[in-house]
């Protein structure tokens, strides 16, 4: 029966699977190609066994679409630096429709991006106003949640989260929201994957659609009201004094998508870096006197400025990217060879960092922690949380802050101890790689903290 349904895919895809012939992979059949082998577990997990079996640039065939999986540093540079322009960015754009609006993050080509990216208020140079401004909220706030959690039995990820949000809603918003706005957040994250894990997206619920309207109404109603002071540095206050290139439309899709493209990421971030520097007391020790050292609460450029603790952050950040991958797919009339093999149309590749971040012929003894692989730069197209080239992620700045000042802010201020077993394996829930257990700990105040 499977030779008949192999067949059958042979007839109807000849001239793909003719075409990318010299490149490894696994038996496609009829309708699902192999859609089937991907059902059940972790993407990641999935395309590492992949990667192992089949090497560095291997094919498979999504339903009737051709898909490679690359591990090569040299096609993601020639993918996403040298050659953007070959290539469609290809977003889940019916799973992210209701959520992502006309936000730049879902723009197709350059055509469509170049205008957005050159508008989105991160590329505008008041924004170390906004972020400077964000540094001692960030703090109160890790204070105020975890000084009142202190000997709980706590998930220290779902704090980080909720302090995460808080600290997007001060700098996005200029003020925090209620505790409903963080379940409709979360709900709108879930359609996405919802949406993602359907052939065809749509969502039935009307539950998804009420909670929607209510966020979205939340955000305009924020955004109508305009400045909130002269000395206000919440993106709202500073686009509405500064004027914005972006339409309307545009402005509350772009404001509304820092939150669902971003937070949890950024929360996923912070959290890695903690569990990382709790669980590797060598390096966790590090960090601690070099912020003791530090003085008083530092300001965001001293902070950013610390070797041991930007080593770590870009250390977690390799061995658990917040987003394990993403795609691009050949543009509709470009001829692309890559390693010999001309690609079909709609031929879409896979650039997935969780598999080159842990390649061991690219880092040496990969699942290591170990911040000081970054004394030296990493080699091109070796290193890429962020993405890479014209479309890297435009929240890269925001989330290094937040990670690097949530985790100053506990390591400085508390004693994490781990619960015994207590480890970081992640699931991937709409290509964020999420700790599946969280992470279970009590916290004690230090001994000698700073600024007490
Ligand atoms: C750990 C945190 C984050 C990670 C790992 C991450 C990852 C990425 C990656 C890999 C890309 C490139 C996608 C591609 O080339 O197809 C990207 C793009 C993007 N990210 Fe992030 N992101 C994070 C945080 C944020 C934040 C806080 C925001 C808030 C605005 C954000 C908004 C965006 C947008 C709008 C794009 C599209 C940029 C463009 O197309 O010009 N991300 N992100």
């Amino acid at each position: 029966m499977r030779s008949l349904f192999e067949s059958l895919f042979r007839l109807q895809q000849g001239r793909a699977l003719e075409a990318l012939a010299s490149v490894p992979g696994p038996t496609p059949v009829f309708l699902v190609g192999n859609g089937l082998d991907l059902l059940g577990g972790d993407l990641h997990v999935k395309f590492e066994e992949w990667r192992a079996r089949y090497g560095d640039l291997m094919r498979f065939f999504l339903f009737s679409q051709p898909s490679l999986l690359t591990a090569k540093p040299e096609h993601v540079v020639r993918i996403l630096v040298d050659r953007p322009d070959e290539w469609i960015k290809n977003v889940p754009r019916g799973a992210t429709a209701p959520t992502g609006g006309e936000s730049v993050f879902r723009a197709p080509d350059r055509k469509e991006w170049a205008p957005k990216r050159a508008a989105h208020p991160f590329e505008q140079r008041w924004i170390t106003e906004s972020y400077d401004a964000l540094v001692p909220r960030i703090r109160e706030l890790v204070r105020a949640r975890l000084d009142a959690r202190v000997g709980q039995s706590i998930n220290l990820y779902e704090e980080i989260l909720r302090v995460t949000f808080d600290a997007f809603a001060i700098i996005v918003l200029g003020e925090t929201l209620p505790p409903e706005a963080f379940d409709d957040h979360e709900r709108m994250l879930k359609e996405v994957g919802n949406r993602g894990a359907l052939p065809v997206p749509f969502s039935p619920s009307p539950f998804f659609w009420w909670r929607r309207w209510r966020w979205r109404k939340r955000i305009a109603a924020r955004i109508a009201r305009g400045s909130l002071g002269e000395r206000a540095t919440d993106l709202v206050s500073m686009m509405s004094r500064a004027g914005t290139d972006m339409t309307k439309r545009l402005v509350h899709d772009e404001l509304g998508n820092v939150f669902l493209a971003g937070m949890k990421n950024a929360a996923l971030a912070a959290s890695s870096s903690t569990f990382l520097l709790t669980e590797h007391t060598v390096f966790g020790d590090r960090v601690r006197t070099e912020l003791d050292a530090a003085g008083l609460d530092p300001d965001r450029t001293t902070l950013l400025a610390l070797p041991h603790l930007d080593r770590s952050v870009k250390e977690a950040g390799r061995l658990y990217p917040s987003v394990a991958g993403f795609v691009r797919e050949v543009k509709p009339g470009e001829r692309i060879e890559l390693d010999g093999a001309i690609l079909p149309p709609r031929t879409q590749v896979f650039l997935v960092s969780w598999i080159v971040h842990r390649h061991p012929e690219i880092w040496a003894d990969p699942t290591r922690f170990d911040p000081d692989r970054f004394l030296e730069e990493p080699k091109p197209g070796t290193y890429f949380p962020f993405g890479l080239g014209l479309r890297f992620c435009v929240g890269r700045d925001l989330t290094i802050l937040v990670a690097k000042t949530v985790t100053a802010e506990i390591l400085s201020r508390f004693d994490v101890a781990l619960d015994p077993g207590a480890d970081y394996e992640t699931k991937l829930v709409a290509v964020l790689t999420i700790p599946k257990r969280g992470v279970p700990c009590r916290l004690t105040r230090r001994a000698t903290p700073r600024g007490t």
